[in-house]
């Protein structure tokens, strides 16, 4: 992209940061929709919140594709929820896989669990299984929406319903940032939202099965990922608020 297209994307994310209404879940997608329209998708990894959009977008009939990234590495309920969500809403949900080289040779260098050995080893992990499928998703498009709130992390805290993704060059919309976790149940309740059965059993935040555990009550809910690392690191790199720590405190 040139430099005065972005420049006027970057725009585009500061202006439109006053001209939408906060807490209308389907206005902020309709105009996500007509802004970007066939330069925008959702990135949904079937969480309570990713399943709140998907339920919106095909409620008001907007047309944002959507995608998943699977790891190789998921939940068996995800892939279960992954096929229920199609059947209930009659969609086709887009699924990337990692470059199977990428991941032969990741393995064959440093073995299956290598993200237990270092927190540098974790994050080639991530980024073989999950980054560089996005960034391959997100690839000529201009905006992005993801389903992330403020609550969910203190280096999350800081972000826009619209900003601007530096790493990517891309506007992104996370129409969740003002949500509580209590939005959420309630939003999933009144509508029969299908969801994945762990969000019952202990484990608010899910990633892949080998770095997600179940969290006990009053616990952290991102505490139950990567919770072999100390705290401060829980970010995987899809998401560009982690450089943020790693200006100031030096981890990640
Ligand atoms: S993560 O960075 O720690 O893995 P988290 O699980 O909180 O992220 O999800 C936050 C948002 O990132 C989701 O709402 C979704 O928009 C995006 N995301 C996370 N994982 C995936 C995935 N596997 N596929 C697509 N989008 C994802
Ligand atoms: Fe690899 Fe774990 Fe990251 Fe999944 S969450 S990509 S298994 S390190």
């Amino acid at each position: 992209m040139d430099t005065a297209s972005i420049i006027s994307l970057k725009d585009e994310a500061a202006q439109a940061k006053t001209g939408v209404n906060k807490h209308d879940l389907s206005a902020i997608l309709r105009w996500a929709q007509n802004r970007y329209a066939g330069r925008i998708a959702f990135a949904s990894s079937l969480g309570l919140e990713d399943q709140v959009i998907v339920d919106a977008l095909v409620r008001h009939d907007i047309d944002i594709p959507v995608f998943t990234l699977d790891t190789g590495r998921l939940f068996p309920q995800a892939y279960d929820l992954l096929a229920k969500t199609e059947a209930r809403y009659g969609i086709r949900i887009k699924v990337l896989f990692p470059e199977a080289r990428a991941v032969e040779s990741m393995v064959a260098k440093h073995g299956v669990n290598l993200f237990l050995a270092s927190v540098e080893k974790r994050r080639e992990c991530c980024r073989v299984r999950k980054v560089e499928p996005l960034n391959r998703a997100l690839s000529g498009l201009s905006a992005w929406v993801t389903g992330l709130r403020r609550e969910q992390a203190d280096s999350r805290s800081g972000m826009d319903l619209v900003e601007w993704d530096e790493k990517r060059g891309l506007v992104k919309i996370n129409p969740l940032a003002d949500w509580s976790e209590t939005d959420v149940r309630r939003y999933v309740k009144e509508y029969d939202v299908p969801y994945n059965l762990l969000h019952d059993r202990g484990y608010p935040s899910i990633g892949c099965a080998c770095c997600t555990r179940a969290v006990e009550p009053g616990e952290d809910i991102r505490a139950g990922r990567w919770w072999w690392e100390r705290e401060g690191k829980k970010e995987c790199g899809l998401h560009g608020y982690c450089n943020h720590i790693n200006d100031s405190k030096g981890v990640v």
